[in-house]
């Protein structure tokens, strides 16, 4: 692919990650995100690491980000054996004022949540189309057991009742006809909830029924979003001090970072 090939929302996802990672000093030990937009940033901390020689070590969150890692010229290592990591970049399906995200669109929301909880500090990449006022208009996955899941699924329908949410819809995630299986051979459950106006409770609750693992509410993980936009521009604000930087990024013309596209 040619870089004047790449869509607005792509160049926004480019231009996100590009900034990210240059919040990542050589000697650190990275939580590789998953989905398009982290898939970029490993990309560009590949790139970092030939041309500035970096050494980094990175934790991925998905058997596809660590294929993409490895590519890349990362050195993966697993969390067991890292423990504690400098920084987390990811991506996020959506992301409020408050940094609280929903994640799990790809389907990697246990990992992900596991490494970013483990480390020092979490930063979200994310194209502007994600910032939204209220979370829920993206359904919000939950991570179930196989063992029981219809019962699980009827028992999450029933929590819904008493939740402050707009929808109460619920549908199995799919992979073609099949279900859609987890990196931990779990189900997810997809729920249509429109409008989340608690999502601090509703994890919470969410996570006390048997056969839920985890939801993808990231609430109190992040601190830090960069938001690109298709036109190069590029935005950092952090939790603690607001915005803080607005930049651009030019995208690189014919760059080999654009040569191999397939997240
Ligand atoms: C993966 O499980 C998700 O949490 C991703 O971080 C999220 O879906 C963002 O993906 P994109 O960057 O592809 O939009």
């Amino acid at each position: 692919m040619m870089t004047k090939d790449l869509s607005p929302m792509d160049k926004a996802k480019f231009v996100a990650a590009r900034r990210a990672v240059d919040f990542i000093e050589s000697g650190m030990t990275i939580g590789l995100g998953t989905g398009s937009t982290a898939a970029w940033m490993v990309r560009c901390l590949g790139e970092r690491m030939r041309e500035e020689g970096l050494r980094i070590r990175g934790v991925p969150t998905s058997v596809r980000t660590a294929r993409l890692a490895r590519e890349a010229g990362i050195e993966v290592i697993t969390l067991d054996e890292a423990r504690w990591l400098d920084l987390t970049i990811d991506g996020t399906d959506e992301f409020d004022a408050g940094f609280s995200l929903i994640k799990g669109g790809g389907g990697a929301l246990l990992h992900e949540k596991i490494v970013a909880t483990a480390s020092d500090r979490m930063i979200v990449i994310a194209d502007v189309s994600k910032q939204v006022e209220t979370l829920g208009a993206f359904p919000l996955p939950v991570e179930v057991i196989p063992f029981g899941w219809q019962t699980t699924r009827a028992l999450i329908e029933e929590t819904l009742v008493s939740m402050d949410v707009l929808g109460r819809e619920t549908a199995l995630r799919l992979d073609g006809d099949k279900p859609f299986v987890t990196d931990e051979g779990n189900r997810i459950i997809d729920l249509h909830l429109k409008r989340i106006g608690n999502p601090r409770r509703l994890s919470l609750v969410l996570n006390q029924i048997p056969g839920v693992v985890e939801n993808g509410l990231f609430i109190d993980i992040c601190d830090a979003v960069v938001t690109g936009y298709g036109d190069g521009r590029v935005e950092v604000r952090d939790i603690a001090e607001g915005l803080v930087e607005e930049g651009r990024i030019e995208i690189p013309e014919g760059d080999n970072l654009f040569s191999d596209l397939s997240d």
